[in-house]
């Protein structure tokens, strides 16, 4: 867990700060002691995620034939993702949804939203089935077509076997320009996966949240508009609306899970099954 956590205050410290801070300065050359964590763990990413990674990570878990758990089960399952050697941290998973729900709740939103501050990160459950960390985590990217240069450390992507092949290191590599980003294939990790285990309970603009939110080449640097449709365009807000949220909702007053959950309870039930199939 120490990586997934380097890896998300990295995203949210150097590259993509607060509106009005400024990143700490160029994250590549910052230094400061994750910093190799994080230069290891995209050069991982985006040597390995290939569009032949991708189809066979989509073949192994979008049956969704793994568990069934209920959601409650699910947030408590991923809170068990914790690093044994560091006793400081065990909470940081579910605290994080919850932060993230409750600063939704508190500006007013409405439930489904609060809901998607609760649930967006439940993907993040592939850890415990033995994925690298490199496969769960981290900024998402379409595969089949040529990187774009705005995502972070892109210049790892020259050890993606990907781009020799002139058919996928292109635009529009193997899409039709507008096609829509549901007809593509996103980098996997746990955004895509969840937006499958979610897809027929949510409604749009949550499911647009879940599935691209680490997306950020898209939603904060304006990159692939070109395979992108109207309906793309307009659920682009909503992504935006949600980021603030998942990035800057740290409280200095932890929320109390136990004293939180009857509401969430509600709303859970509100909207989800008894049980959701991973
Ligand atoms: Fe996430
Ligand atoms: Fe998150």
């Amino acid at each position: 867990m120490n990586d997934i956590d380097a890896v998300e205050d990295f995203i949210e410290k150097q590259v993509y700060p607060q509106p009005g801070q400024k990143a700490q300065s160029d994250y590549r050359n910052y230094d400061n002691p994750g910093r190799e964590t994080v230069r290891e763990f995209y050069r991982e990413n985006h040597k390995h995620q290939t569009l032949a990674f991708v189809r066979a990570k989509r073949a192994e878990f979008l049956e969704l034939n793994r568990q069934r758990m209920s959601p409650f089960a699910a947030l408590d399952f991923l809170n068990t993702l914790i690093d044994d050697s560091d006793p400081d941290i065990e909470l940081d998973q579910l605290q994080h949804l919850l932060q993230c729900a409750e600063a939704i709740r508190a500006d007013g939103h409405e439930d489904w939203f609060v809901l998607t501050g609760l649930l967006h990160d439940l993907g993040k459950v592939l850890c415990l089935w033995g994925q690298p960390q490199w496969a769960v985590v981290g900024d998402t990217f379409p595969v089949g077509c040529r990187f774009s240069e705005r995502i972070v450390y892109s210049e790892f992507f020259a050890e993606n076997p990907d781009i020799h092949d002139p058919g996928l290191n292109s635009e529009p590599g193997i899409y039709r320009p507008g096609c829509g980003l549901r007809n593509i294939l996103m980098s996997w990790g746990h955004d895509e996966y969840l937006f499958h285990v979610m897809k027929p309970y949510l409604p749009e603009p949550a499911l647009y949240m879940i599935r691209y939110h680490s997306f950020y080449a898209w939603h904060r640097e304006e990159q692939y508009d070109w395979l992108c449709d109207d309906h793309d365009r307009a659920m682009l807000p909503w992504v935006r609306k949600f980021n603030p949220y998942d990035l800057y909702s740290k409280s200095p007053t932890p929320p109390d899970w136990k004293q939180l959950r009857p509401y969430y309870e509600d709303l859970i039930a509100k909207y989800l099954p008894d049980e959701l199939a991973f």
